[in-house]
């Protein structure tokens, strides 16, 4: 007779986003895969929010990941998301009490916390998984097996572009958690290493040179409009002609509106053509038909990250008082926003990375260029597209796209759940399944973060064998 499998039990440090609105709301829809039992989060109103969702003990719930793990070990696995400075310490304790740990990426902000961690899973045999998303995708997975399987012959080089789209960009990195080095870390480390992460992947042998250019060339003062405020409500004078303007992305969620009238559900795209284009007619209708409040009562990302008060004036209040308030070209902001990057491999194949946060749409663009054949590849907010062109043939194959029906059932193109419902199978199956984001290697990714930063801070060359030599005798 076959087993049932066993449902993992798992505690979750930081119900922040990721913790409580990823990882936690895939327990919530596969209680027999998953029961979260205890929940460690300093902000009270996300910790009451998140024990409530999970029905947990009142004994269960705890302000800080310290009080927690200072209790003897009571779940299989420990889910860290806490913010990219606060990896390290959790990680290293859990895996030392015998906790499996899923971490977000990225594992640290220095190279000397990575390699901390793959020292302590070595140590202690914990399975420490990354949450390299991207690499669990059905758009990447395919991508990786048509090269696999040498429908493209030899590969030769790969450009990929991450295209964050502009208002992304200004909510996370110019205005949010990750515009500065002091509270995140490089914009290459903290947003890219799931591209280096990807590329080292697809050509599947690690770099040998790398060098990077960029710089923060458009969010600062020199750039603010005529009459720009620093905070948006305090009289700006460039209201009605800024993209950036706050109220528009957090309260008319214009960006998002522009997604929704591509939408596959007939009911979005009406509403999303109205609000965007036929406003005064929208909120005559908004008084009368209920439907027509989800706008203003949108609360998903990126509006759920400015505020835990989530009612009309809750969102108003958060423009009054906090940095998603502020001008774009007044904020506290030190990250680069754009970049290139240009590695070769230890097989000679070239790769170059693109980052920039000028996008009109979301997402990446990826071109694979090898001896008998050529992959072109769309990851957009649109839908993935990946077509494989035959040189001898002269053939060009849709290999996916959405019509085709790809998993998008969770952010990232379905990355985020297919990465929990691994790690989680390998618990279960009590092996490290198919571990595709082992902690070792994705060390390599964020090596070449480093290593870039390195290259773009000294305009040089980086070898990463002497950079290697030398992280790992510092460390
Ligand atoms: N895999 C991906 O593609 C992906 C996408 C987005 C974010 N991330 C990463 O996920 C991590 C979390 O991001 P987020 O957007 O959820 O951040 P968040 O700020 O929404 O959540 C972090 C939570 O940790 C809590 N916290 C702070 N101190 C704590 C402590 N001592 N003990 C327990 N909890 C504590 C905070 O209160 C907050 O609720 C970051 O490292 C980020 O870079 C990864």
């Amino acid at each position: 007779m076959m087993k049932t499998p066993k449902t993992v039990t798992a505690v979750i440090i930081g119900a922040g986003n990721r913790g409580k609105d990823v990882y936690g709301q895939y327990a919530q829809i596969y209680p027999d895969k998953i029961k979260i039992i205890a929940v460690a989060e300093p902000n009270e109103i996300r910790r009451r929010e998140f024990a409530s969702q999970h029905n947990l003990q009142a004994d269960r719930i705890y302000e800080s990941w310290e009080t927690l793990l200072a209790e003897p070990k009571i779940a299989d696995v420990a889910i860290i998301t806490t913010q990219d400075r606060l990896h390290t310490q959790p990680s290293l304790q859990a895996m030392e009490m015998g906790y499996q740990v899923l971490l977000e990426k990225p594992m640290a902000p220095n190279l000397k916390e990575c390699v901390q961690l793959v020292k302590k899973a070595n140590e202690t045999g914990s399975q420490l998984r990354i949450a390299h998303v991207l690499r669990y995708t059905e758009f990447f997975q395919t991508l990786k097996s048509l090269i696999t399987n040498g429908r493209i012959g030899e590969i030769m080089t790969i450009d990929l572009r991450e295209n964050i789209s502009y208002y992304h960009y200004a909510h996370s990195f110019v205005r949010g958690n990750w515009n500065n080095l002091k509270k995140s870390s490089p914009m290459i480390l903290a947003k890219s290493c799931h591209d280096l992460d990807l590329l080292y992947w697809l050509v599947g042998v690690p770099a040998k040179f790398i060098s990077s250019f960029g710089s923060l060339l458009h969010f600062h003062p020199g750039n603010a409009p005529v009459g720009a405020t620093t905070r948006c409500l305090d009289g700006c004078l460039a209201t009605t002609s800024c993209k950036y303007y706050a109220p528009r992305i957090y309260i008319d969620i214009i960006p998002l509106l522009r997604i929704a009238i591509k939408s596959t559900s007939r009911e979005v795209r009406i509403l999303a053509n109205l609000a965007l284009h036929r406003p005064r007619i929208f909120n005559f209708l908004k008084r009368y038909i209920p439907s027509f409040r989800r706008i203003e009562n949108y609360d998903g990302w990126p509006v759920s990250v400015i505020t835990d008060d989530l009612s009309i004036s809750g969102k108003w209040k958060a423009l009054e008082t906090t940095d998603y308030g502020k001008c774009v070209y007044f904020s506290e902001n030190d990250v680069v926003d754009h970049q290139v990057v240009n590695i070769e491999f230890e097989n000679k194949v070239t790769a170059t990375f693109t980052m920039h946060g000028f996008s009109y749409e979301e997402g990446r663009t990826i071109r694979v260029d090898g001896t008998t054949g050529t992959i072109i590849g769309e990851f957009l907010d649109s839908g993935p597209k990946l077509t494989l062109y035959d040189h001898f043939e002269g053939s060009e194959t849709i290999v996916l796209d959405q019509s085709i029906g790809v998993d998008t059932q969770s952010g990232h193109g379905g990355g985020d759940f297919r990465l929990m419902r691994s790690f989680i199978d390998s618990i279960r199956d009590n092996t490290n399944g198919d571990l595709l984001t082992s902690a070792k290697a994705s060390l390599e990714s964020h090596i070449l973060a480093f290593a870039s930063e390195e290259s773009r801070l000294k305009k040089k060359v980086v070898s990463l064998e002497e950079f290697k030599k030398n992280a790992f005798s510092e460390n």
